[in-house]
């Protein structure tokens, strides 16, 4: 499946697609989505069969904060504070559903997430739809999230029946996922969005859900890219390493940020910035690339354990969906 480039009649044909009930993948600011009409489960199962996972609660995109009634039961005010400051943006809530959406989308539990996004593409695509999108990043289970079209189509194949290309996106890491369906709120996923700007909002505590707190630094089984071994290490680590295993004449890559790391002779050295939000946009797309050479072992710098690093920290520490 070639991407196709973002016209009136391309948004037209994908608005058709996903009436018919076909899977539509397309762009939003942070990760490409593999989206299906969010109301019919016939067409959220395909969304399943593509990514290869079942049972998996997905984001529904919409248009609009207007949309948020036709999908939550109760809409605290604390979700129109969060809509009114971070929408359209990488912001997801999760509310508790009304009964009419289907189980399919929530993975059978009584909460929906629902997130507007940014791109320009993705909301011409909701306006043109009008209903909600479910969409989980179009990428197969276990896989690297895709950042540009053509990642879509190495992913997925023909298992989608269109690709808008809307190019790199720009926010580049998942959104940040927070739950506002019972008492306090907690972040179940950081993002570009942080705990203090929904604190600063809220006027309330947010919890780190423990699922998103950061794993102490070592040895890691990158999920996301099964075929290379990845190592997260500090700096001094990753240069002693990198001498032991060229010694040993092993192949490897780097992805590193700071100035001491970029000195090193390695052939597949990628230096990506020391700033968190120019480092996100980076992020997949340098991974997929180590990932696709055929490397022993990735060595990835530890980037600094404070908020503004939050969710490079978590994407590192654990495997995406
Ligand atoms: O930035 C994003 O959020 C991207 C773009 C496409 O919008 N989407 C995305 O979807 O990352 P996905 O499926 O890869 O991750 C969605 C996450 C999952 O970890 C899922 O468990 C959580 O959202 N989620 C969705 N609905 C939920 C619910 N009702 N309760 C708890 N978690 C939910
Ligand atoms: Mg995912």
């Amino acid at each position: 499946m070639n991407p196709k480039p973002v016209t009136e009649e391309s948004i037209r044909y994908a608005v058709e697609l996903l009436r018919q009930g076909q899977l539509v993948a397309f762009p939003t600011e942070t990760v490409y989505g593999l989206g299906a009409d969010a109301a019919n489960p016939d067409a959220v199962g395909k969304i399943f069969a593509a990514k290869g996972l079942a049972d998996h609660p997905l984001i529904v995109h919409i248009a609009s904060a207007a949309q948020i009634d036709d999908w939550a039961e109760t809409v605290p005010e604390a979700a129109l504070r969060l809509a009114e400051r971070f929408w359209p943006g990488p912001l997801t809530m999760i509310l508790n559903k009304k009964s009419a959406v289907p189980s399919a989308v929530t993975g059978g539990q009584d909460t929906v997430g629902l997130r507007v996004p940014a791109n320009p593409v993705a909301l011409q695509l909701l306006q043109a739809f009008g209903g909600g999108i479910a969409a989980p990043s179009a990428n197969r289970f276990g896989h690297i999230s895709p950042t540009q079209a053509q990642h879509v189509a190495e992913e997925l194949g023909d298992s989608v029946a269109c690709i808008l290309d809307g190019g790199p996106c720009s926010v580049g890491v998942e959104s940040t996922i927070i739950d506002l369906s019972d008492g306090i709120p907690a972040i179940l996923r950081p993002g570009r969005i942080t705990r203090s700007q929904l604190k600063a909002v809220l006027q309330t505590d947010v919890r780190l859900s423990p699922q998103s707190k950061i794993r102490a630094p070592g040895m890691m089984a990158v999920h996301y890219a099964p075929n290379t071994m990845a190592l997260l290490c500090p700096a001094d680590t990753l240069i002693a390493m990198t001498d032991d295993l060229c010694a040993q004449g092993k192949h490897i890559g780097i992805l590193a940020f700071s100035a001491e790391i970029a000195e090193i002779p390695c052939l597949h050295l990628l230096r990506l910035p020391a700033d968190a939000e120019l480092y996100e946009p980076a992020l997949y797309s340098s991974l997929r690339a180590l990932d696709n050479l055929q490397l022993d072992t990735i060595l990835i710098e530890q980037p600094p354990d404070n908020e503004a690093w939050a969710a490079v920290n978590d994407r590192l520490n654990k495997a995406t969906v």
